[in-house]
């Protein structure tokens, strides 16, 4: 019997409302060439770590200030060895993971990033600090990204991306919740089913030849 589903780990550091569109995408059908099996956090007091328990996942906490970067990427990559994860979503994990590690899971890494890839992305663009620098610049428009992840940050082949309007007045705060309202939690679960899908069907294909 062939599977219908591949395995996915998430990897988190803080409130994972972007997890939560994953799960819930789960539950809706939107999701559902993939299995979330197991979260991973960096931080031991991430809220995504709740959102998982109460959603029946598995979880891990790696910490890269106990084991340093080497040793958190080696327990990471164990752990999804241990659980055949095919799949890794990155969704607000605030660690740059080495060209090593992203070669070993090529095209099976996806990162959701809050504004229109190539601006305000790269090294030291991470949470706020990018809605922080779109409106430092007054741009008009900005959005979410999700993309497959390389040893560039924020660098590897785009998957989808959605626009949206900065309204006048935003602040830091308020555009970082309607980029994820309108665009990150609307992108993230449909960019994980597409690369599942193409994973099973690479799956599929493979065993034809
Ligand atoms: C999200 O806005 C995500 O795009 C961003 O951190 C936030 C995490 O929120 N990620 C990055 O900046 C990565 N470069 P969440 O924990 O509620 O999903």
């Amino acid at each position: 019997m062939k599977r219908t589903k591949i395995n996915i780990a998430v990897l988190v550091s803080g409130g994972g409302t972007n997890l939560q569109a994953l799960i819930n995408a789960q539950s809706t059908g939107i999701l559902k060439s993939g299995e979330i099996k197991l979260v991973i956090s960096n931080k031991a007091d991430a809220y995504a770590l709740q959102r998982a328990a109460a959603a029946g996942i598995e979880t891990a906490v790696v910490s890269k200030k106990e084991l340093g970067a080497d040793g958190m990427e080696k327990a990471i990559s164990e752990l999804l060895s241990r659980r055949k994860i095919d799949l890794i979503v990155l969704a607000g994990f605030m660690c740059i993971l080495s060209a090593g590690f992203t070669a070993k899971y090529d095209h099976r890494i996806i990162n959701v990033h809050p504004s229109l890839i190539p601006s305000f992305c790269g090294e030291g663009y991470y949470g706020l600090r990018v809605h922080k620098a779109a409106l430092e610049k007054g741009v008009k428009v900005t959005g979410a990204t999700v993309h497959f992840v390389n040893e560039i940050p924020d660098g590897g082949e785009i998957i989808l991306q959605k626009a949206v309007t900065v309204p006048k007045n935003a602040t830091p705060e308020s555009l970082q919740n309607r980029v994820m309202r309108l665009a990150e939690w609307k992108i993230l679960p449909r960019a994980c089913e597409i690369t599942a899908k193409n994973i099973l069907k690479e799956e599929k294909d493979n065993e034809r030849v």
